[in-house]
């Protein structure tokens, strides 16, 4: 696969994003699911962003339209040529099509050691249970949320006195610089994939 494209998933702020873009991992798409502060970092480094919003499938009650939502995230992904697909704090759980389109090509980034505290309040749970070393996980996403294989671990402590914002913030300074590197080497293992031995001249083309 010459010149991999990866589409980054948000809902947040978008630190990781810029960490990502900081570090020139080749973004060609940031895809949001609701309006938030990743999509102006994406604006200010003049990469394309695209909103599917959950508002448009039913929001974020019982009646979210989780297979209309996954059937469009696909699309979009599809019609911007994306490869590799990372998550960076996003805040929807997809559905089987998007994992059978991208198959071993989706990646997210948690704010603990998998598998301790899955979910989407990580940080408050390890706080909650009094650990005093929690971390960040890399790891290939499935279905079941943040049960993939683990790429990458790094150890964070817990300081007296953290909160959950403290606390995520020292596990995010690690993220911003584990998740580049693991996204570096998923797309530097997909393109030697197509460039063995003898195909080194296909690189160039796509
Ligand atoms: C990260 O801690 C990520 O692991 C979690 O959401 C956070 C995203 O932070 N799922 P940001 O929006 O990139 O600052």
């Amino acid at each position: 696969m010459a010149h991999v494209r990866v589409a980054v998933l948000v809902s947040g702020t978008g630190s990781i994003l810029d960490a990502m873009l900081a570090e020139e991992v080749p973004v060609a798409l940031v895809l949001a699911d609701r309006p938030c502060g990743a999509v102006a970092i994406a604006a200010a480094a003049h990469v394309p962003a695209e909103l599917v919003d959950r508002l448009s499938f039913g929001g974020f009650g019982g009646s979210f339209d989780r297979a209309g939502f996954t059937r469009r995230v696909t699309e979009v992904l599809g019609a911007h040529d994306v490869d590799l697909v990372a998550m960076a704090g996003f805040g929807t759980v997809l559905a089987q099509p998007l994992f059978d389109a991208f198959p071993g090509r989706i990646l997210n980034t948690h704010p603990a050691l998998l598998p301790a505290f899955p979910g989407w309040h990580a940080v408050e749970e390890a706080l909650a249970a009094g650990v005093t070393v929690t971390g960040c996980t890399v790891h290939l996403a499935t279905l079941e949320t943040d049960a993939g294989p683990v790429l990458a671990q790094e150890e964070v402590p817990v300081l007296v006195g953290d909160t959950v914002e403290t606390l995520h913030e020292r596990i995010k300074q690690v993220e911003r610089r584990l998740y580049p590197a693991t996204v570096k080497a998923m797309i530097d293992t997909l393109e030697g994939q197509a460039s063995g031995p003898g195909r080194a001249d296909t690189r160039a083309r796509r």
